[in-house]
């Protein structure tokens, strides 16, 4: 693991200088959740769970203008798409300049470029483990800023996805009280 430790000290500084330094920590428990799925994960999955949302820390404000219009929010697909091939775009960039390996570019940017919606068998995994660290860590963010800013039931649509979107049982298993949790604190 050679870059991982400077995926992880890069993301980390841009994050810490953005409105999102709080999703570091959700960043940090997307490994570890991906490393309960699946102990031997290798290291383009390990960087691409801790920097599969490289694309917020470049934003200007809290939500993306393209969220921001479209009815469906924080689920527009066209939103969606640009979120992780963003993030992709960034990373690639990233581990170019550190002369790393092109299969570990590649892999780690057709990870992170599928992020949101799955595919292969390993970006779901990676899906999965956001999934169940997004029940964990960003739930009292959601509750607290941005039924403010979007609404309820933006944010009950999201939790719902998030949970739906999920695509092993183990990870499923993992994620379900917690989503259960946060639907009842939403109705509250
Ligand atoms: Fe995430």
């Amino acid at each position: 693991m050679e870059f991982y430790p400077k995926v992880e000290k890069y993301i980390t500084e841009i994050f810490a200088q953005s409105p999102h330094f709080r999703d570091i920590k959700h960043f940090e428990r997307t490994v570890y959740w991906l490393k309960k799925l699946r102990p031997d994960a290798d290291e383009a999955l390990c960087i691409a769970a801790f920097a599969h949302d490289t694309e917020r820390a470049f934003r200007e404000s809290g939500i993306h203008p393209m969220a921001e219009k479209s009815s469906q929010g924080f689920l527009d697909e066209t939103f969606m798409k640009y979120h992780q091939e963003k993030g992709a775009e960034i990373i690639v960039e990233f581990l170019k300049k550190q002369d790393a390996p092109s299969e570990l570019t590649e892999r780690t940017s057709m990870l992170i470029s599928k992020h949101e919606v799955g595919g292969n068998e390993d970006q779901n995994l990676l899906k999965d483990a956001d999934s169940i660290s997004y029940f964990e860590n960003q739930i009292d963010f959601f509750l607290t800023h941005k039924v403010t800013e979007v609404g309820k039931d933006k944010v009950k649509d999201k939790f719902q996805w998030m949970f739906d979107r999920i695509s092993s049982e183990d990870a499923r298993a993992l994620a379900k009280p917690m989503y259960e949790q946060a639907i009842k604190r939403l109705e509250e």
